[in-house]
């Protein structure tokens, strides 16, 4: 097994979108999934700069995985809001916060001496089953709001293996309630059989029955 708080703490992050207690925590999900064999590649929807990329793809070298990692981002920075977004602890959330380019994510891999990502630049909404792999053991979900992160759901569902799990940013932030809706609506919905559901820090875990 890969110490995951030592591989977190060796390197230094390239953006403030999320915490190394975050990702070590992120970290600890895939590995899990690494351990038991699940079946799939991994994605993040919502990948910025690549800061928490560059840690998937870190403990992928570590664990001498295969599995490929695809991106997604606008590279537009944020969308519109939905209703469901719209709060006032939320204002400093606006429509094109957060642009990055592909070249910087790629940039961030070459420098890192990392194998190039699969990297896919769209609105989510824009984006179909073609553009994600045939099959997911992991997905991390960082797209702030709630239409962000309906569809990112709605395009790694029919992907997911036994055994996946998703992870998704921002659960119990106060600033960005849609993503907390957006998850509550998709563990409801009955055609996703899910073993576990665990509240870590700021983040949603969910895991697929095996
Ligand atoms: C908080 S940042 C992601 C941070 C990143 N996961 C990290 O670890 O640094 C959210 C990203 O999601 C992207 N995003 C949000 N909603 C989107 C959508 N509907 N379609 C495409 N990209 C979206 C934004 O462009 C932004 O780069």
């Amino acid at each position: 097994m890969i110490d995951i708080a030592k591989l977190v703490a060796k390197y230094s992050l390239v953006s403030d979108q999320v915490s190394k207690q975050e990702i070590t925590i992120v970290l600890s999900q895939l590995q899990q999934v690494l351990s038991s064999g699940v079946v799939g590649d991994v994605v993040e929807l919502g990948c910025y700069k690549g800061t928490t990329s560059l840690f998937l793809a870190r403990l992928l070298k570590e664990c001498l995985s295969n599995k490929k990692l695809w991106l997604y981002d606008s590279f537009q920075g944020l969308p519109e809001k939905s209703p469901k977004d719209d709060v006032q602890l939320g204002d400093s959330f606006q429509v094109g916060e957060l642009a990055a380019t592909k070249a910087e994510v790629l940039r961030n891999f070459a420098h890192a001496n990392l194998p190039r990502p699969i990297i896919k630049k769209g609105w989510f909404s824009d984006l179909t089953d073609a553009d994600l792999p045939p099959e997911i053991c992991f997905a991390y979900l960082d797209g702030d709001y709630y239409d962000s992160i309906v569809d990112s759901f709605r395009l790694c569902q029919n992907k997911l293996t036994p055994g996946a799990v998703v992870v998704v940013d921002d659960y119990t932030n106060p600033q960005l309630p849609g993503v907390a809706i957006a998850v509550d609506e998709w563990r409801r919905c009955n055609s996703v059989k899910i073993s576990r559901f665990e509240i870590r820090d700021s983040l949603a875990v969910i895991q697929l029955v095996v």
